[in-house]
């Protein structure tokens, strides 16, 4: 049984394509077996997969009607999903969210995406209060200085407004976005920063796959 992970944010630009493209080749390079359904319109995640030898599958064929019977349907065949969604408040994130078991919201260091996540992460709550689902959610700091003041300011917000931003985060390096037009996974600084975030997620109990002990929900 798959582990469902979905990217949401209802702001758009975040990075949640590039989260999530980072994350589907990693996991498949690591021996998972690894699906990535495109519900976003714009295809990033499709085109990423087009443009190398991925070695993982995606579907891209889903809608608000069929999405929650395409992710129950193909559960059952692969290791981990990974559900990218548009950068807009829909239905749709909502059908997502409920399949999904970890929910990543991608965000900038600025106050529109800290704003965003915070509006996303409570309308997640509210899907988790009535289905249980998904069992986790998390704010992932994306494409932004760590050392920069608002970083730090954006932190706050979350503190604040006691949202769960997570620990680990892909800064802005160049490498994250050459990725889309290489289809390989960045080198150097970003492919460090990527490990970190990924062996993170593992030892948090976060990311399941074949390597890890996280069972789906
Ligand atoms: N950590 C990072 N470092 C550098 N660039 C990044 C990083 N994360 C994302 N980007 C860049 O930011 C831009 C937006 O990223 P991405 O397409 O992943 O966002 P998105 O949330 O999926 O957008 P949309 O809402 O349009 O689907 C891309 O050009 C991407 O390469
Ligand atoms: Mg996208």
């Amino acid at each position: 049984m798959a582990q469902v992970i979905a990217a949401i944010q209802q702001k758009g630009g975040v990075g949640k394509s590039t989260l999530l493209c980072a994350l589907a080749l990693v996991l498949a390079r690591a021996g998972d077996k690894v699906l990535v359904i495109d519900t976003d319109r714009q295809h990033t995640c499709m085109d990423f997969h087009d443009l190398a030898d991925p070695g993982f599958d995606v579907y891209a064929e889903t809608n608000e009607d069929n999405v929650t019977e395409v992710v129950d349907r193909l559960r059952p065949k692969y290791d981990v999903i990974l559900i990218d969604s548009a950068g807009i408040d829909s239905q749709m994130i909502v059908y997502v969210a409920a399949a999904a078991d970890l929910v990543l919201i991608p965000s900038g260091a600025s106050r529109p995406d800290a704003a965003g996540a915070i509006r996303t992460w409570k309308k997640i709550k509210q899907v988790q209060a009535i289905s249980g689902r998904p069992k986790a959610v998390q704010i992932v700091l994306m494409n932004h200085n760590p050392a920069a003041r608002v970083t730090a300011n954006v932190s706050e917000a979350y503190t604040t407004a006691e949202a769960p931003l997570y620990k680990a985060g892909l800064p802005s390096l160049t490498g994250f976005k050459e990725m889309h037009t290489t289809g390989q996974l960045p080198e150097g600084a970003a492919a460090r920063h990527l490990h970190e975030f990924i062996q993170a997620l593992r030892a948090d109990k976060l990311l399941g796959g074949r390597r890890g002990k996280t069972k789906a929900a």
